[in-house]
């Protein structure tokens, strides 16, 4: 069994009277501990597929299963419990709260989760630590560097240990010096045994990948070692 197996899958949008199809029958599996690059064209369908995977929207038509379980069939609750426990998503635009110190930050998921208290802390402070931030833990991500925000949200996704990091364009807001830095923690945690899926407009960072799935006009075009 592949840990993620999309077959026939279709998503449109309603927009006013209209139904706009933006997936047109995706056909992909992603084996455990592949680092997979998902690239192509503006608007072709790469964030709204990473969101299906990532339990944050659903599919119209067609089966997503992850680790065997289809997400389609899932009520809202069970969506919402296999987003927390296995899905650790990471954005362009870092999605932190920048109100509230870095360890908050990577504690909330866990807050979610009920994990008791000291043990949350002393997990976040470990994957703080893991990515280099182990002297900002009280900062908070509005006194970080783009580079440092995204070293937060990449201990924040890790919280809960999830199956699959989705990384949505993780260094579209990074200089270069700083998205070396990500793609070196990336490239460690899937050394590590994490499977991770990263949408790239960069083809330098895909050097590590063991996989690129090419995507246009809503489809997979081609697969490429
Ligand atoms: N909620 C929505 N309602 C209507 N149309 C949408 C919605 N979300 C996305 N779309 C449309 O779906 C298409 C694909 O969008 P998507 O964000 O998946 O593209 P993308 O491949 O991630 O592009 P980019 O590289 O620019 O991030 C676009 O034409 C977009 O306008
Ligand atoms: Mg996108």
């Amino acid at each position: 069994m592949s840990l993620v197996e999309i077959s026939g899958l279709e998503k449109s949008y309603r927009v006013g009277e209209m139904e706009v199809p933006v997936l047109k029958g995706i056909e992909l599996e992603i084996e455990e501990g592949e680092f997979v690059a998902l690239m192509g064209p503006s608007g072709c369908g790469k964030s709204t597929l990473m969101n299906i995977l990532g339990c944050l929207d659903r599919p119209s038509k067609g089966r997503v299963l992850l680790k065997g379980r289809d997400l389609s069939r899932l009520s809202d609750r069970d969506l919402a419990r296999i987003r927390r426990e296995e899905i650790g998503f990471v954005f362009q635009s870092f999605n932190l709260i920048g109100r509230i110190s870095n360890l908050m930050n990577v504690e909330l998921p866990m807050t979610i989760k009920e994990t008791a208290r000291n043990a949350r802390s002393d997990r976040a402070r470990e994957l703080l630590e893991s990515v280099g931030l182990g002297h900002r833990l009280d900062y908070s991500p509005s006194n970080l560097s783009g580079g440092e925000r995204q070293r937060v949200a990449i201990a924040r996704a890790l919280a809960n240990d999830p199956s699959i990091i989705l990384a949505d364009e993780p260094t579209g807001n990074l200089d270069e010096r700083s998205t070396t830095e990500i793609m070196e923690i990336m490239y460690e945690l899937n050394v590590g045994g994490r499977t991770i899926i990263m949408v790239t407009h960069d083809v330098e960072t895909t050097k590590d990948c063991s996989r690129m799935v090419w995507m246009r006009d809503g489809m997979v075009q081609e697969v490429t070692s």
